[in-house]
Formats: C-alpha cells, sequence, structure tokens
C-alpha cells in the first residue's frame, strides 16, 4: 500500500471503478448517489474480503484450539489493528468493537455515567448534535438526576465558542460533541474543545461518525478520551463500529453487556471480567465486520488523506457555487470550516418532494431532519435536502444534481 502521505491527488474514474454500486441503475437511469452522509458504498475489496471469510475462514473467534478458528482470530485482530492505526491509538486494548457509533455513545453514556454521574451534575453536548449524541445522555441523565447543557450556534452554524467556555464548570462531568455535523457539514473545532475542557480535568468524547469519511483522525494529537464512529460510514460494513478509550478511562468504567467474551471467571457468586478490549464486547463479535472495516481503513489509507480531502473541497466549492446559482435555493450551514456535505431548501417547495422528485431521475439524496430535529428547530425549519458527496463523488454528479434540482424547482413552483 502506498504511503499516505505520498498521494496528493485522485484518478477519480479509477477510484469510481473500485465501487460495483456507483456502475449501477436507479428508476432506469445511471445512479447519482449523493447520500454518503447516510453511508457510504463500499469497494469491491471490502466485499471481496467479506466474501472470502465466509467462503474460507470462518470459524468463531478467542474460541478454538483449531487451526480455523486461530486463523479467524488473527484475521479479526488484524481488523483492529488497522483500526488502531487508523486512528493511531496507542493500543488495540483502546480499540472496543460495538454495532456503530450509536452504540459508542450508549456505552460511554451508560458506562461513564453509571461510574461518574451524581445528581447536580452536568453533561455538555452541542446544538448541532444528531439524536445518537442527545438521548444517551439525556436518559442516563434522568437516571441520575444529572443535567444536559446545550452549547448554542450562530446562524452559520457554528458552535459560539465564548457560550462554550461559559458552560464549562466544576459541575460538569464530560462533554460529548460531534467532530463533523451530519446536517450543515460544520467542522467543529475539536482540539479547542478538548483542551479547553481539559483545562478543567472534564473528559471529552467527540463523535466522529461523519468525519472519518473525510479527514485523518489522530486520537493522541487530539488528546481526545473517547471517539467513535461507524464501519459503514467510511466505506466498510454495516453493523459494526468502534469505540476508541483512553486506557484510564476503559479501566474505570463496568462493563456494558454481560455475557461471554467479558469475562475472566464466573460463578454464581461472582463474577470478574476481562482485560480490555474484551470487557467491553460480550458475544460472538462481528468477525467479518471488522475483517471488511480493516480493508476499508487501509482502502483509505491508500488513496491518501491530503488527497482525499483535496478533492472534497474542490467538489463541495463546485457543489455550493453551482447551486447557490439557483433561484431561490439557500443552503443551510454554512461554517467557515464545512466538510463536502450540503443542505439546502428551496423557496415555495417542501424538501420530501424535491428529494421525491429527484429520486425519479435517479438522483439519491437525503431529505427531512437527519436525526437533528433539535437543530432543525433552531433554523425554524421541518427539514432539508441533504447532498453529501464522499471520495467517489464527481462534478458529473454534481452537474446531474444541479440540473435535477433546477427542473425540480421549475416543475414544483
Ligand atoms: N446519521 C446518518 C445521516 O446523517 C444516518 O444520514
Amino acid at each position: 500500500m502506498a504511503d499516505n502521505n505520498i498521494n496528493t491527488s485522485l484518478d477519480i474514474e479509477k477510484v469510481r471503478a473500485d465501487f460495483p454500486l456507483l456502475q449501477t441503475e436507479m428508476r432506469g437511469k445511471p445512479i447519482v448517489f449523493l447520500d454518503s452522509a447516510a453511508s457510504s458504498q463500499k469497494p469491491q475489496i471490502v466485499i471481496d474480503a467479506i466474501s472470502k471469510y465466509y467462503n474460507s475462514q470462518h470459524a468463531n473467534v478467542h474460541r478454538g484450539v483449531y487451526e480455523l478458528s486461530q486463523n479467524a482470530t488473527d484475521a479479526f485482530e488484524l481488523g483492529r489493528e488497522r483500526v488502531r492505526s487508523f486512528l493511531n491509538a496507542e493500543s488495540t486494548d483502546e480499540v472496543i468493537f460495538t454495532r456503530g457509533c450509536t452504540e459508542s455513545i450508549n456505552l460511554v453514556a451508560s458506562c461513564y455515567g453509571r461510574k461518574f454521574l451524581s445528581e447536580g451534575d452536568e453533561v455538555i453536548i452541542s446544538a448541532m448534535e444528531h439524536h445518537s449524541n442527545i438521548v444517551p445522555w439525556q436518559m442516563i441523565c434522568q437516571e441520575k438526576g444529572a443535567t444536559l447543557k446545550v452549547v448554542p450556534l450562530n446562524e452559520k452554524g457554528e458552535i459560539i465558542m465564548e457560550e462554550y467556555k461559559k458552560l464549562l464548570s466544576d459541575k460538569t462531568k464530560i462533554v460529548s460533541i460531534v467532530h463533523i455535523s451530519n446536517s450543515l457539514g460544520t467542522i467543529n473545532p475539536v482540539k479547542e474543545i478538548i483542551d479547553l475542557a481539559h483545562e478543567k480535568d472534564i473528559p471529552v468524547l467527540i463523535d466522529g461518525a461523519q468525519a472519518t469519511l473525510h479527514s485523518k483522525v489522530d486520537v493522541r494529537d487530539l488528546d481526545v478520551d473517547f471517539y467513535t464512529f461507524s464501519s459503514h460510514k467510511v466505506y466498510g460494513p454495516t453493523g459494526i463500529g468502534v469505540l476508541y478509550g483512553k486506557r484510564k478511562w476503559l479501566d474505570a468504567m463496568p462493563p456494558y453487556q454481560g455475557g461471554g467474551e467479558m469475562i475472566k471467571t464466573v460463578s454464581f457468586e461472582n463474577t470478574t471480567y476481562n482485560e480490555l478490549p474484551f470487557k467491553f464486547e460480550a458475544g460472538t463479535p462481528d468477525i467479518s465486520g471488522a475483517i471488511g472495516l480493516g480493508i476499508a481503513l487501509e482502502y483509505v489509507k491508500d488513496l491518501g488523506f491530503d488527497a482525499i480531502a483535496a478533492h472534497e473541497s474542490e467538489i463541495l466549492t463546485y457543489a455550493t457555487e453551482k447551486l447557490l446559482a439557483i433561484d431561490g435555493l439557500k443552503i443551510i450551514g454554512t461554517a467557515a470550516n464545512k466538510a463536502s456535505v450540503i443542505s439546502f431548501l428551496i423557496e415555495g417547495t417542501h424538501p420530501y418532494d424535491v428529494g421525491t422528485l429527484l429520486d425519479k431521475m435517479g438522483i439519491a439524496v437525503r431529505t427531512g431532519h437527519h436525526c437533528t430535529q433539535p437543530l432543525m428547530d433552531f433554523y425554524q425549519i421541518p427539514g432539508t435536502v441533504r447532498a453529501s458527496f464522499a471520495v467517489y463523488s464527481s462534478k458529473d454528479d454534481v452537474d446531474k444534481l444541479v440540473a435535477g434540482v433546477e427542473r425540480v424547482a421549475n416543475m414544483l413552483r
């Protein structure tokens, strides 16, 4: 695989050829897939790795003395090592496999919350959070008598850092904030958010669901306490995600679920728990998922983070200019630092109608509140149409979107 620092440009046609789904049709037309923020498509090498595993490598892991099981264990643990390397974590002990980013946040809210939250404590989130980074904290706060504090945004959809600073106090027990907003594309200043919390010894969770798709993440450079993401958003299979946690927190937290794998000894009187990372991985894990995720992360590294960022930035600028030229179109989320996600509204139309008509033209976008209802309330809108781009998105995709949106706008008005 190529050194990830060397690649600075992409051969977009070659990249697109890696993704079989992009060669298919939707509604009888070549698909224009612009919903990668919901889930990205999969390169053939990921599909092949999963298929190979089930064809010739499958057995349960960490259990068998026989060769097949040992090989499956090695392949599964190689997936974990690839995640460690991708995040630049210190140890694979700090890489916990979960069902997805949502479960990773639920795990921290539940386990950290059970141990460290008490009545009168506060948890800080922001006004742009996905429901997955709101509801788990609401649930544990209700249980513990703690309070959820919400950092407000400005009109562009940026966190107001002065307000954040004011909310940090001796009562704050954890900060949990999204790296890149799924609805607005805002890239938050996570390093600054973490540093400010650490000045008061407050740990920080960063929800990286959207970030791993677009940018390099280095958990040691960030000095982040917990970092969460889903495989399916970064070209890997669905059903598996990651919780990175600093060892000191993972050691201090109680387990999440009980069952196989997470135990050291069990008797009817008492159970002792396994070491990290297995303490948090009850039951047979998603073996093929870890293998597929590992291959997906290698694929990303091989393309090169700089090349991916340069390509997506070009697509974002191109699409933003073209869409803004459409009469009555307004972009929601205009942060100075933005990832390749564009939420928009067209005057006099409903997002759902726009999305439905685009579908008929073979264009896949997401419409609605994007699991961020409080954010939609902030903008006093029912939802948006969202086009989200990935490494395989092309200017041709953007041209088709723009032509489609112009047509839809004329039809609906
Ligand atoms: N959270 C995903 C999205 O933004 C599903 O579409």
